[in-house]
């Protein structure tokens, strides 16, 4: 596939940076571009990423740009056709996810306005926490159309499930197919009844108090992480779950991924960002795709909704 566009990734941390150069290996778009406010970092680690082109055998560009509180340097996302935003504080151990939202709602906002106007055309993915709020935040803030503001948090909660099953059974991550919906928090709703292995229900190959214990280590998976590491918070399963939501919206695949997205009469919920699977193209969410659920699944999606809704609320005032 020839390459084309660009693609731009606000904040050049450990999220941002590997999501920069995963972005950059896929070898699809022309420019990949990395920003920051901490003064020439962005533009050292294009630089390191740029010099594993011939190794790696891409040819996109990875351009990176220092960017300060005025806005300055934000020249540099414009035509950007998908804007990735990472900036933001990570947990620390011992934190909710919700600990960060006040200083990171400040981050998000002050970003979100400038992407407004440097890239007004854009679909942004986005990756800070806390995620769904995050994400609310951000479509108010931007004043996009609501299916061009979209969040991560489906594809890694699902990627992190898919992956204990898979390490439980020990078998290939390939054979495994799981489910999670609702937030990326406390009342993130794991679906059992849509897993499978090799095509066979989760519930006939494996007990359900081990599902359980896998579910709850699922809800759980981003303070495991960051309990181990100390300082900081996952990035190599998070980015690659923003990348391939990158690609989707790039290629206009219409692949049908976990996502947080604005619900709108879905599953009988209305008005709010909630963990979901949708549909993906180059406008954002094509649409947002039910899927089967128990009466208890549907019960834990609508309890979701109502926690995230009301902290949704709260962001307007951040
Ligand atoms: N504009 C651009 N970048 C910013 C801004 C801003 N206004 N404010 C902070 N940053 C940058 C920081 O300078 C830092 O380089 O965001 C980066 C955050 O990087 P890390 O501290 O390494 O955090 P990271 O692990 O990348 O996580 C980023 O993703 O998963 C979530 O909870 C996590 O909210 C956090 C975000």
């Amino acid at each position: 596939m020839a390459r084309s566009g660009r693609v731009a990734v606000i904040g050049a941390g450990f999220y941002g940076s590997t999501t920069a150069q995963r972005l950059a290996e896929y070898d699809i778009f022309d420019t990949v571009v990395l920003t920051d406010i901490i003064e020439g970092k962005p533009e050292g680690l294009a630089l390191d990423m740029n010099q594993s082109r011939p190794v790696e055998g891409f040819e996109t560009r990875v351009v990176g740009q220092t960017t300060g509180q005025d806005g300055s340097g934000y020249d540099a996302i414009a035509g950007a056709d998908i804007v990735i935003i990472t900036a933001g504080l990570p947990r620390k151990p011992g934190m909710s996810r919700m600990d960060l939202i006040e200083t990171n709602a400040g981050i998000v906002r002050q970003v979100s306005e400038n992407v407004a106007r440097h890239a007004p055309d854009t679909v942004v993915i986005v990756v800070s926490n806390p995620l769904d709020e995050m994400t609310a935040l951000t479509q108010i803030a931007t004043g996009f159309p609501r299916h061009r503001v979209l969040g991560q948090a489906g594809m890694l909660d699902t990627a992190r499930f898919t992956n204990f099953v898979a390490e439980q059974l020990d078998v290939p991550v390939g054979s495994v197919r799981t489910l999670t919906l609702g937030s990326h928090g406390d009342t993130m709703v794991p679906v059992p009844s849509a897993c499978t292995v090799d095509g066979k229900p989760l519930a006939d190959v494996m007990d359900q108090a081990k599902i359980d214990e896998l579910v709850d280590r699922t809800r759980n998976g981003g303070a495991e992480v960051v309990a181990l590491l100390k300082s900081g918070s996952a990035y190599y399963a998070p980015s690659a779950a923003a990348a391939r939501m990158a690609r989707a919206v790039a290629q206009d695949s219409g692949d049908v991924l976990p996502v947080c997205a604005w619900v709108d009469g879905e599953y009988g919920i209305s008005g709010v960002y909630l963990g979901v699977t949708a549909e993906l193209g180059a406008a954002g969410v094509r649409k947002v795709v039910e899927t089967d659920l128990t009466a208890d699944e549907l019960a834990a999606l609508a309890e979701a909704a109502e926690a995230v809704r009301a902290k949704q609320a709260d962001v307007q005032q951040l």
